[in-house]
């Protein structure tokens, strides 16, 4: 019988980001995945062991590991996670050159062979490295995608919603800005059950957790002493890609570039944005206060740096 074959999606990078990423999307069952690492036998061992959980937990999506990108040619969506991670006491910055040279390796692989693909970017410095992996595809702004946001304001709302006593759905909030220390979470916007958090938590404690959510990343890495954080951010990636792959037409923060939304040009900065099928389809524009706006422009000049170290044109 003819039919509706499953899209591909690629992952890139079979850590724990990835491969949890991969175990996530395989359960979905709407796609088959490909995981690719450098290391030899892990894609594979990893995917065949993805494979053989399908039976019991009932999905029927291919997985197939391998050290080389054949295998990942028309990918719909290609994510990528590899890129060596932070270690306790080191800022993501301090990743950049090595990562750089990865990533930028990585997206001539991928592109190559998935000229239609969306790419989501998750390696560290977040901002930085889809600025590179845009520069490298040469696809259009709408295709290069940077997940950053959705953790961010998912930590931002884990908080709430444990300060508050509610449940973490009743929380709605948007955290902009680079994936670092320059992130905006925008308290003021925040609100549980359309009640803005100014009225419900006193400030000294609401800036406490925004605090928090900007050290997010870090509390996790000094806990785990031996690699970042997997469960949250391959989780946000997920609905990233549920979003497009399901065409959702879903605002979610992301990091993409700015072409003088919010006043910034040529530079990655996490704003709201509506993801679907044909990647970062819209730039939802936030009314921000003045305060607000310095801190977003204050996030678009660290990438910039970010952009000057590897020597790319903000353009
Ligand atoms: C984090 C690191 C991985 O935020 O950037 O958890």
């Amino acid at each position: 019988m003819a039919g509706m074959a499953r899209i591909k999606i690629t992952v890139v990078g079979a850590g724990n980001v990835g491969a949890t990423l991969a175990q996530r999307l395989a359960e979905r069952g709407y796609a088959d995945i490909v995981l690719v690492d450098i290391v030899e036998g892990l894609p594979q061992g990893k995917a065949l062991d993805m494979l053989e959980a399908g039976p019991i937990v009932g999905y029927d999506a291919r997985v197939t590991g391998t050290n080389g990108y054949d295998e990942t040619a028309g990918s719909s969506i290609c994510v990528i996670t590899s890129g060596v991670p932070r270690k306790p006491g080191m800022s993501r910055d301090d990743l950049v050159k090595t990562n750089m040279a990865i990533v930028r390796g990585v997206t001539q692989e991928l592109v190559r062979r998935s000229p239609e693909a969306i790419l989501i970017v998750v390696s560290n410095p977040l901002d930085a490295m889809a600025q590179l992996a845009l520069d490298v595809s040469r696809f259009p702004r709408e295709r290069v995608i940077g997940m950053a946001g959705v953790l961010d304001t998912a930590r931002f709302r884990s908080f709430i919603a444990q300060e508050l006593g509610v449940s973490v759905r009743d929380v709605h909030a948007y955290v902009l800005g680079g994936h670092g220390d320059t992130m905006v979470p925008l308290a003021r916007m925040c609100t549980v059950a359309g009640i803005p958090i100014s009225k419900l938590i006193k400030p000294e404690r609401i800036e406490a957790i925004v605090k928090r959510t900007r050290d997010g990343g870090a509390e996790i890495v000094n806990l785990l002493k031996t690699g970042s954080a997997y469960y949250a951010p391959s989780a946000a990636v997920a609905q990233m890609v549920d979003a497009i792959a399901l065409d959702r037409k879903q605002i979610l923060p992301c990091a993409v570039r700015l072409e003088g939304e919010y006043g910034i040009r040529g530079l990655f900065v996490g704003v709201p944005v509506k993801l679907g099928a044909g990647g970062a389809e819209d730039i939802i524009q936030l009314e921000l206060t003045a305060d607000e706006r310095d801190a977003l422009q204050r996030s678009a000049d660290s990438v910039k740096e970010l952009v000057g170290v590897m020597g790319l044109q903000a353009t």
